[in-house]
């Protein structure tokens, strides 16, 4: 997408200097530092950075699975940070899809099963949340999946299935930790592809990674320090940046 078509658009997604501390006292860590970060429609956002760094706290902390000791969350121009907690939460889970590193399917569901359960919690008949299920793994062609439960399906397939149940009933934005961490490089590419054909079609995606050849699906990629924004780049100088100096900043 353009950055002059983006500029027409509100960001999905916009932290306004989030800072969070873990602790308190002489253990008190402060894991980010003041972040700001808007993600437009249609732009996939990598970030980037060492070990410790942020971008586990910055992710949950986006998706409301965690709160900012201050600053702002908005998401599709509702502030997930204050305000009646039922609604807000309500919100989460339409807008939001969370993609972990380990996959964190339910062993007891099948493929279709562990897809059509975030709509069952929004609301959505059982019937009509599996019609919905299987349109969406056929759509990203693990439809062959459907009836296997967790256990009897390889990593790659199972996070295939992990990002399904993220991206199931048009969530808007989609978060994702790590979400090639534990496979091989051809099964990241997939997963990654999923990522990004899902952000062409119009949603905001945020990808922690720590490959650079996962980051060059991305539009924009962001190094954090120190729970500190460092650097950016966008696509066209990503690639130079990412096989030449990122690493030691
Ligand atoms: N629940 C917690 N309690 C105390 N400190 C925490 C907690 N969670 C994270 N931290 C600290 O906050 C900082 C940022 O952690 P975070 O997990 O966000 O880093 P990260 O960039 O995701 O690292 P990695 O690449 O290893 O996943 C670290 O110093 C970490 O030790
Ligand atoms: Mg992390």
């Amino acid at each position: 997408m353009s950055e002059r078509s983006q500029q027409a658009q509100q960001p999905v997604l916009q932290l306004q200097q989030l800072t969070r501390v873990h602790g308190s006292g002489a253990t008190e860590v402060h894991a980010l530092r003041g972040i700001d970060l808007d993600v437009f429609p249609g732009e996939l956002v990598a970030v980037m950075g060492p070990s410790g760094s942020g971008k586990s706290t910055l992710l949950t902390i986006a998706g409301g699975l965690d709160s900012p000791t201050s600053g702002r969350v908005i998401v599709e121009n509702t502030d997930i940070t204050s305000g009646d907690r039922k609604v807000l939460s309500a919100l989460r889970r339409r807008s939001i899809g969370y993609v972990f590193q380990d996959y964190n399917l339910i062993p007891a569901l099948t493929a279709a099963e562990n897809v059509a359960l975030p709509r069952e919690l929004d609301g959505v008949s059982a019937r009509k949340a599996r019609v919905e299920a299987l349109a969406a793994l056929e759509e990203m062609e693990l439809g062959h999946l459907a009836d296997r439960f967790p256990d009897e399906m390889s990593g790659g397939q199972q996070q295939r299935i992990a990002i399904a149940r993220a991206l199931v009933g048009d969530r808007r934005l989609v978060l994702a930790d790590e979400p090639t961490g534990a496979l091989d490089s051809e099964t990241g590419e997939s997963v990654l592809a999923l990522l990004r054909a899902r952000c062409d079609a119009g949603a905001a995606g945020v990808l922690v990674t720590h490959e650079p050849r996962f980051a060059a699906w991305a539009d924009r990629v962001v190094f954090l320090r120190d729970g500190a924004v460092v650097d950016q780049t966008v696509r066209s100088d990503a690639d130079s940046l990412l096989t030449g100096q990122a690493g030691q900043r």
